[in-house]
């Protein structure tokens, strides 16, 4: 069974369309988007074999568009009444510990992993970077949730180059800054095109709101505390009145805030399952750093790609925000 499965997967390899990636690997077009070699047989053992429950919440996200950040901010507020404040989590385990990936981690070497332990507590909560056109349908079509975050594309695309600078194989000479925006430009990057990624989640969260929580982390990152009650809302745990007057909202904002979650001992060391540093997931955690590395001729052609895709669907990105950026550590 598992060697004809291999052979079958070995013969689908063959005949996708094939790009270098930007750390090293392979990305191959399965399904209308980039699949990074190291995750295209998880993804679809995934996608064939995982069982959604009603009750499970799914992280989809974009890479480099604040999936660290929603992790810990969803772990935290869906399972606060779970563990004492001062006995926090994210004081100990990496965002990514905590809410693992399907493609990325669980199903990574095991098609059939043992899902229930993946969780400490109920309801399951999980993440992934794979498109809403290619869940699984149990989790299309079951009363499951699913919480996006997205980023605005030239934010995310100075994120992605650089994090991929960090991780590209030694043995490669580095990738240009040209070189990086042209693979950008044409949507050849791990789960591109962007648009596509984003427009898909859109669509379907306009279509079914109770079912799919759209975010920015432009906006996440101007007013956290109301969309962390929005998402408290969404996730079927509302903050009480009681706790907003003990400061509960302001503390998980806090505790999740980038300062917060950088400094920790647990964040600076150790490797995501996928073998990428802990550290590597924080870098700056700011809107509108493209503008310190983009040149006009880049912003120029990025504005008017985004214009053109995104035309007529009513979804807009913000470039620059005022952040209510913050805390220290210690306040
Ligand atoms: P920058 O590279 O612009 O700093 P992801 O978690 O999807 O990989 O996204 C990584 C981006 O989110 C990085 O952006 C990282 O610094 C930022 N980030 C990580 N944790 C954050 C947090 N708690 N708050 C805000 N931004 C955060």
């Amino acid at each position: 069974m598992e060697k004809s499965w291999d052979n079958e997967f070995q013969e689908l390899v063959k005949a996708l369309p094939k790009e270098d990636g930007w750390i090293g690997s392979h990305l191959y077009f399965y399904q209308g988007f980039w699949c990074p070699a190291l995750v295209l047989k998880s993804f679809i053992s995934f996608q064939k074999n995982f069982q959604a429950f009603a009750s499970d919440v799914i992280l989809a996200t974009f890479p480099k568009c604040g999936t660290t950040w929603l992790k810990a901010l969803a772990y935290i507020t869906l399972y606060r009444s779970h563990f004492a404040r001062d006995e926090n989590p994210l004081l100990s385990s990496s965002p990514h510990r905590l809410v693992r990936f399907l493609e990325y981690d669980l199903y990574l070497n095991n098609p059939f992993p043992d899902l229930q332990n993946a969780c400490a507590y109920e309801p399951r909560l999980f993440a992934t970077h794979v498109p809403y056109a290619s869940l699984p349908t149990s989790i299309t079509d079951s009363n499951s949730k699913i919480v996006y975050i997205c980023r605005n594309p030239l934010d995310m695309f100075i994120s992605l180059w650089l994090f991929s600078t960090k991780l590209r194989d030694n043995n490669l000479r580095p990738l240009s800054p040209d070189e990086a925006f042209d693979k950008f430009y044409h949507g050849i990057y791990a789960f591109g095109p962007f648009f596509e990624h984003v427009l898909g989640y859109w669509k379907a969260s306009r279509e079914n709101p109770n079912k799919i929580l759209f975010l920015k982390y432009e906006d996440l990152m101007e007013d956290t505390n109301s969309h962390l009650k929005n998402l408290a809302m969404f996730l079927g745990v509302p903050f009480t009145e009681d706790e907003e007057k003990q400061g509960v909202v302001l503390e998980i904002v806090k505790m999740c805030s980038f300062e917060n979650l950088k400094e920790l001992e647990v964040n600076k060391k150790g490797l995501h399952a996928s073998g990428i540093p802990n550290a590597d997931f924080f870098r700056k955690g700011e809107v509108g750093d493209w503008s310190n590395h983009l040149t006009p001729s880049m912003v120029e052609r990025l504005e008017k790609l985004i214009q053109e895709k995104l035309n007529n669907s009513g979804l807009t990105f913000k470039l620059s925000c005022k952040t209510s950026r913050i805390f220290h550590p210690s306040e």
